[in-house]
């Protein structure tokens, strides 16, 4: 997006991958990213956080909460549900579209992803081709274990348990916990309906 590395060229390249508008949101969370996230709990850092972001998301319901280190991007296109619970440095990116049931809790650094590079030509460098956009659905009561990645494209079903370190790039059954690199199902909450 910005081969110069200049501040112009950066915000030259924003406007003309996101249009006026998203680049706009995508400064002003920039900014909150930078400012809010670094605020300790015991400081009130988890409500001054819900606070600040919660208008800059499609959607976001009641009981948010979040540890310090949190990166939220592209906010305008992520519908979190309620009583959501982000741990320390988790980093979700609505890119392409994110979908959070309610009570979603996760351990430390995880981080979701809704976009990527197109690659597949070899003749071109990957820079060149261009990116894809995936959205990710959540469903209700899922837990994602510390260092957990879910790829983009992913549905994970309600009540599925991420296990630590697992990354995450197919859909996965409901009551299922996943785990391993690519995860895989290493065992069920209980038998599915
Ligand atoms: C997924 C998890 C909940 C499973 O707990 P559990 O059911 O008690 O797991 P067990 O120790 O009985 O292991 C069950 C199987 O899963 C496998 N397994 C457990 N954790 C795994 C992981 N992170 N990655 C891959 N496989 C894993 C075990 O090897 C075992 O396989 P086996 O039956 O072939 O020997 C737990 O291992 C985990 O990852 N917890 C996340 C902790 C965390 O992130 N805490 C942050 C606080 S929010």
């Amino acid at each position: 997006m910005n081969k110069e590395h200049t501040l112009w060229s950066y915000w030259q390249g924003l406007l003309r991958h996101f249009g006026l508008r998203k680049a706009f949101l995508w400064g002003v969370e920039g900014l909150c990213n930078f400012l809010f996230s670094p605020l300790p709990i015991i400081l009130g850092g988890s409500q001054i956080r819900s606070l600040v972001f919660r208008p800059m998301f499609k959607k976001i319901g009641h009981g948010f909460y979040s540890s310090p280190g949190i990166r939220l991007l592209h906010c305008y296109n992520m519908e979190i549900g309620d009583r959501c619970s982000l741990n320390y440095n988790v980093m979700l990116n609505g890119r392409g579209g994110l979908v959070i049931g309610d009570d979603f809790t996760s351990g430390p650094n995880v981080t979701i992803w809704t976009a990527e590079h197109l690659f597949r030509d070899p003749s071109r460098k990957v820079l060149e081709q261009g990116e894809i956009e995936k959205p990710v659905f959540i469903g209700n009561d899922v837990w994602c274990g510390t260092g957990s990645i879910i790829l983009p494209g992913v549905t994970i079903a309600d009540g599925t348990i991420v296990a630590a370190g697992a990354v995450v790039h197919r859909n996965t059954e409901p009551y299922s916990i996943v785990g391993g690199v690519p995860a895989k199902v290493i065992g069920y909450r209980k038998s599915s309906k």
